[in-house]
């Protein structure tokens, strides 16, 4: 082998080297967007839903069903799905009217997570009073 030929086969070397390193990167980079896909995907929790629902009993009662005014809904027992879809829909404007402009102000400022734990909680609340 000539001077040529061994930088050659180094090059050759360090190329594959380089190769199995880039793969490992990415594999690894897969696991963790897996990861932290499983976590986006984590079952909504009734505990942080009753935590964020210190924003909305003001308005709607800390029972979820005895607003501070007659034209704010009762929401307590309402179906999980829905009050995410009421959240997403004040959230992206969509719906509209007198009030909706109350409720758009707080529901801009919840993530999907929030929407989704908010919903267990207060479908969960006890609506036979
Ligand atoms: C400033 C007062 C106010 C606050 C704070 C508020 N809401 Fe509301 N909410 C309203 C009003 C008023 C309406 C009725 C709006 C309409 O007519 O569309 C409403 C409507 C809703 C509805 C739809 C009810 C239905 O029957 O369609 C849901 C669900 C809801 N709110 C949940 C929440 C949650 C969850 C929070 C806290 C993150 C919250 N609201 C905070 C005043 C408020």
């Amino acid at each position: 082998m000539n001077t040529m030929q061994k930088a050659q086969a180094k090059t050759f070397a360090l190329g594959r080297s380089g190769t199995i390193f880039f793969c490992l990167v990415v594999a690894s980079a897969y696991v963790g967007v897996k990861v932290v896909a499983a976590n986006s995907v984590a079952p909504p929790s009734q505990d942080q839903g009753q935590l964020k629902f210190g924003v909305c009993a003001p308005c709607h009662g800390g029972d979820g069903r005895s607003g501070a005014l007659p034209e704010y809904p009762k929401i307590a027992g309402q179906n999980r799905k829905y009050i995410v879809n009421a959240l997403q829909a004040y959230k992206n404007g969509r719906r509209t009217g007198t009030y909706a402009a109350l409720m758009a102000e707080t529901a801009k400022n919840l993530s999907d997570a929030d929407i989704e734990n908010l919903a267990v909680y207060i479908s969960g609340l006890d609506d036979s009073k």
